[in-house]
């Protein structure tokens, strides 16, 4: 890329001309979400993906969220800024592996977090993300084993927040598994009347230390109404650049890991993608989503019960 080249001006006269629009994760760097034209959670992205009128979706996120865009808008050119994102959940959980596992419960409908491939979607009853589980959860009947997959502390947190039968696939996300709920109590100490705010992807030992627990969305909403001026933020910390816009008077604190430092809690898939390659995808149309249409159409029918079914 020439290196005198206004990124910003080419950006949006490229996403102009193609009648792009570029949805961007919370997680994404702040100059990032900056740019797009929506940024949401994973059910509000899907949501957005599914209903837009545009000829090309950037999808600036992990590639399970992109694969999702496709899946829901098989029409539309779908890229993504760096193919390699990916995440550790989604590596967790391999199709053929989740088909034994599936194969072995017979009488339990899976439920499985959106965090997975297509091929994992394509092998489940029901999509879920964190900010529809518990809602879709209650509304099942009430001796219905389930399957979940595959984070197990969300699946754990569930299985806590709703009293229901679950067996659990042991993926975590390598960003929340790394806090530490003695050096949050720490930081807590130094900084009193802050709430902490946990996204469920976190173990069970930050959960209890916290003040409100949800989705990216959710961790936002409360953040803004919330009675207090400080946070500490046990998510990715990125997400932090919205709450620092929405509320540019209140002070955000990263939860810390072990070593009492905050590094852990930037994810290193989600940091692949930057305006650069943003700038490139755009302009080059690639690296685009393909998949072909059976496994786009298998994976289409959990997704789609998730939409039905989500609030
Ligand atoms: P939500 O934005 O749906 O809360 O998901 C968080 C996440 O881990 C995305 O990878
Ligand atoms: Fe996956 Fe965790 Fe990164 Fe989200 S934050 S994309 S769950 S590794």
């Amino acid at each position: 890329i020439d290196p005198h080249l206004d990124l910003e001006a080419e950006i949006n006269r490229l996403r102009r001309d193609k009648n792009a629009i570029i949805l961007a994760h919370y997680y994404q760097e702040g100059e990032i979400q900056d740019l797009a034209d929506f940024v949401g959670d994973s059910l509000d992205l899907s949501r957005k993906a599914a209903a837009t009128d545009a000829d090309m979706i950037v999808f600036c996120g992990v590639r399970f969220m992109a694969e999702v865009a496709k899946i829901l808008s098989p029409e539309k050119t779908v890229v993504i800024p760096d193919a390699d994102a990916g995440c550790s959940l989604e590596d967790s959980c391999q199709a053929d592996a989740f088909k034994i596992w599936r194969e072995a419960h017979p009488d339990h409908i899976s439920l499985t977090y959106i965090n997975c491939s297509a091929e994992v979607k394509a092998l489940s009853d029901v999509i879920v993300t964190s900010s529809s589980a518990e809602y879709i959860i209650n509304n099942l009947p009430k001796d219905q084993p389930i399957l979940f997959a595959p984070d197990r502390h969300l699946g754990a947190y569930l299985q806590r927040k709703t009293g229901r039968d679950m067996v659990l696939w042991p993926g975590t996300c390598i960003v929340h598994e790394q806090f530490s709920a003695r050096e949050i109590t720490r930081l807590k100490s130094q900084h009193p009347g802050a709430l902490v705010a946990a996204h469920p992807e976190c173990p069970e030992s930050i959960i209890e230390v916290s003040d409100h627990v949800g989705s990216t969305s959710q961790i936002l909403s409360f953040v803004h109404s919330a009675p207090s001026n400080e946070f500490i933020v046990a998510t990715e910390q990125h997400i932090i650049h919205q709450m620092q816009k929405d509320s540019p008077d209140k002070t955000f604190y990263a939860a810390p890991g072990s070593d009492g430092g905050c590094s852990c809690s930037s994810c290193p898939y989600m940091g692949l993608n930057t305006l650069e390659k943003m700038y490139l995808a755009l302009h080059n149309e690639a690296p685009a989503i393909v998949m072909s249409e059976d496994l786009r159409l298998r994976a289409l029918k959990p997704l789609e019960r998730m939409l039905e079914l989500a609030p």
